[in-house]
């Protein structure tokens, strides 16, 4: 039996985020490389997934690649798929954390803007566990994980195409979960709270909203970029191997009222 702290070590492993060049998904890379895994950082900018995986490099020491692709883009993907193949030969983690929002009441909101979220959000992590999934199957282990939110869960006025692709993003998990449920790849979403990342720039630069937002977390602050790392690397781990098709929700306790 080993130690249960080795069960959290990805040495040997090699991890892709998408949405790796900034916010969550650059944190949790920086993580995961700490942790021993080698780091793919993928976002439509190239520029910017190099800046981060030489950030990573250069906090960790690991190895670490960085590509651009569209994760709404079929095609983007497979060549994605090709690429990695090329240069890293397979990949054992998919973190999912590429993700857009478009706020507003539902009467001003485009269908663009609605094609444009739930693209990201929702069709984007089907079309990149569809192209990865397969092969961590074929090598009998996997972690994939989708980035949900509270509004996985809850609803906020002014967030249709955001709320919806998030919650369908559940039933995403749970069916891919069973889908590879015999083959070793584990299929889970972590959900966060409100974390100050470029994605919530208009809410930090309201004070009003902020404010808003805050009363209603019980822990009564934002959650610190830090604190989603450890909740995503147990599910990223082998101490996680009999959990999938789940959520872990890390939101200061906002969906627990
Ligand atoms: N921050 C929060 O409080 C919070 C709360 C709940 C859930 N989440 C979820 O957590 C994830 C990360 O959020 P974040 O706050 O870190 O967001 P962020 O800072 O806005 O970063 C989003 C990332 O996604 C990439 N991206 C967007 N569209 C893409 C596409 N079509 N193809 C490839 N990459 C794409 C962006 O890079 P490019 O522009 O270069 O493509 C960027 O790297 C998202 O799924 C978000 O919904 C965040």
């Amino acid at each position: 039996m080993s130690h249960i702290l080795d069960q959290f070590r990805l040495v040997g492993r090699t991890a892709l985020v998408t949405g790796g060049s900034q916010g969550l998904g650059l944190k949790i890379a920086t993580a995961l490389a700490e942790a021993g895994a080698s780091i793919v950082i993928v976002s439509r900018r190239l520029d910017a997934c190099q800046i981060a995986a030489e950030a990573v490099h250069n906090e960790t020491g690991q190895p670490t690649f960085a590509l651009a692709a569209d994760v709404t883009d079929p095609e983007s993907v497979e060549r994605l798929f090709g690429d990695v193949t090329e240069r890293v030969g397979g990949i054992d983690i998919l973190l999912n954390s590429a993700g857009l929002n478009k706020r507003g009441p539902v009467a001003t909101l485009t269908a663009e803007d609605w094609d444009s979220v739930v693209d990201a959000n929702l069709k984007g992590p089907f079309l990149m566990a569809r192209a990865f999934g397969p092969s961590m199957a074929d090598r009998k282990w996997g972690r994939i994980l989708n980035f949900g939110s509270i509004l996985s869960h809850i609803g906020i006025a002014g967030r249709t195409p955001y709320a919806s692709s998030k919650a369908g993003l559940l039933g995403l998990t749970r069916v891919l979960a069973l889908e590879w449920a015999l083959s070793g790849v584990t299929v889970n979403a972590i959900c966060p709270g409100p974390f100050a990342t470029e994605m919530n720039r208009p809410l930090l630069n309201d004070p009003e909203q902020y404010k808003n937002f805050v009363s209603k977390i019980p822990m009564g602050r934002w959650g610190e970029l830090d604190e989603i790392c450890g909740a995503a690397l147990f599910l990223c781990s082998n101490a996680s191997s009999f959990v999938t098709g789940t959520t872990l929700t890390v939101d200061g306790g906002w969906t627990a009222q």
